[in-house]
């Protein structure tokens, strides 16, 4: 059977990382979290005090690191520097960050130079916001994965275990349209669906359905 290249792209909380493992784990592909690697060098800025807003010192951080991803059962370990820092990059400062550095657009070309070195044999499901638009155009299956923004906002105030306080739930919330609309309205490689995407909604369909259609457009296509 081909190895494919699958591209899922969408809005944050729509499921992508979900139904990107699980696919993976179903077919035998590695998953790769590109909004991982963003995360880690929104990181670094962190510790090195560079201003998320500093494009060419941005990039110089980039090229000077090693972001690695390690496909696992349930996401990607990130290494930075041969550090694990898988965990700390899921904090609030360093999503922030990452929605923030991912504007420019010297640091989206390093990223995706990387990510598509990491796609060149196939038996790949990559999840982000350009995947199929900007790291693999010619991608054998792109799927945009949507979801009402109330029921994006509920799955991370779950996630984060933010239920029961409300403040942190509202902050969650807020946080989570800030980055939709900094990720929809940017000039680079805005969060858009690829024109031959297929777009599938999560709340209306429920993970188990979506999984379900993807792998009957997989089989059509393998
Ligand atoms: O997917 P995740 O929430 O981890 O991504 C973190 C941030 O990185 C997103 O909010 C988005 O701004 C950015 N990103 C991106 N392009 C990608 C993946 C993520 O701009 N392919």
């Amino acid at each position: 059977l081909r190895k494919l290249v699958i591209a899922i792209d969408g809005p944050a909380g729509a499921g992508k990382s979900t139904i990107a493992s699980r696919l993976a784990r179903k077919l035998g592909y590695v998953n790769l979290e590109s909004g991982a690697m963003y995360r880690a060098l929104a990181l670094k800025a962190i510790e090195n005090d560079v201003s998320f807003d500093d494009s060419a010192s941005l990039l110089r951080l980039a090229e000077s690191s090693r972001i690695e991803l390690q496909p696992q059962i349930d996401g990607n370990r990130v290494l930075l520097d041969g550090q694990n820092v898988s965990r700390r990059i899921r904090e609030r400062d360093v999503t922030e960050g990452a929605s923030r550095v991912s504007v420019h657009p010297p640091v989206r070309e390093w990223m995706v130079a990387r990510q598509r070195e990491m796609g060149v044999n196939g038996g790949v499901i990559m999840e982000g916001r350009d995947i199929g638009t900007a790291v693999f155009p010619d991608a054998d299956l792109k799927i945009f994965l949507d979801a009402d923004p109330t029921v994006r906002a509920e799955r991370r105030i779950e996630q984060n275990a933010a239920k029961n306080d409300e403040a942190a739930a509202k902050a969650l919330r807020e946080d989570l349209l800030r980055r939709d609309q900094r990720d929809t309205t940017r000039t680079a490689s805005p969060l858009v669906p690829a024109a031959d995407a297929i777009v599938l909604d999560s709340s209306k369909l429920g993970i188990e359905e979506v999984l379900t259609r993807i792998e009957q457009l997989i089989a059509e296509r393998s």
